[in-house]
């Protein structure tokens, strides 16, 4: 039984998440996924849409994924390793070479991330539809019509 175990925020799931959570799985028999609680997000000035509650429940819903445990600190890696027996560590190359220390606990293993797709993309392409953006767009419409209104007065 080869068990494995990946960190991350899983914020708005995207195909990049379960892009890696089926390379994940292929890596092994049983699958632990340490979702990032929104307090250890917060204390690295992230905040994520989706609650730690949602998110570890949508984690968990996913074939493949067996166990669900809250990621609360950058420490408890060897802590997670030892007692969930874990055979490899694998995370996106994102993080390629930062999590090398783990190689005296386990295999430590980085796959390639899905090209094009984030959770900060996505939340920068939903920007344009926030009130106050939609606020920017009818001025600047209320200006220009005042202006064709001004021009057309003028021929
Ligand atoms: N990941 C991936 N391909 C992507 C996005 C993420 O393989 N396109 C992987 C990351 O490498 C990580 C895991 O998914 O191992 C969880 O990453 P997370 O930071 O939650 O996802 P991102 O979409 O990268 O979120 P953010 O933009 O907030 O960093």
């Amino acid at each position: 039984m080869t068990t494995v175990l990946t960190y991350g925020t899983f914020d708005l799931f995207h195909i990049g998440h379960l892009n890696l959570i089926n390379r994940l799985s292929e890596l092994g028999d049983r699958l632990v996924i340490a979702v990032s609680t929104d307090e250890f997000n917060a204390g690295k000035g992230k905040t994520s849409v989706v609650s730690y509650e949602d998110r570890a429940r949508i984690i968990g819903s996913i074939k493949g994924v067996d166990l669900v445990i809250p990621e609360t600190s950058w420490e408890q890696k060897a802590t997670d390793i030892v007692e969930h027996g874990v055979d490899v560590f694998a995370i996106g190359e994102d993080w390629a070479g930062r999590f090398d220390e783990l190689k005296s606990l386990c295999e430590v293993v980085y796959l390639p991330r899905t090209d094009g797709i984030s959770s900060t993309e996505i939340k920068q392409m939903l920007r344009v539809l926030d009130p106050s953006h939609i606020t920017e767009m009818q001025d600047a419409l209320s200006v220009m019509s005042r202006l064709l209104e001004h021009y057309r007065d003028l021929t």
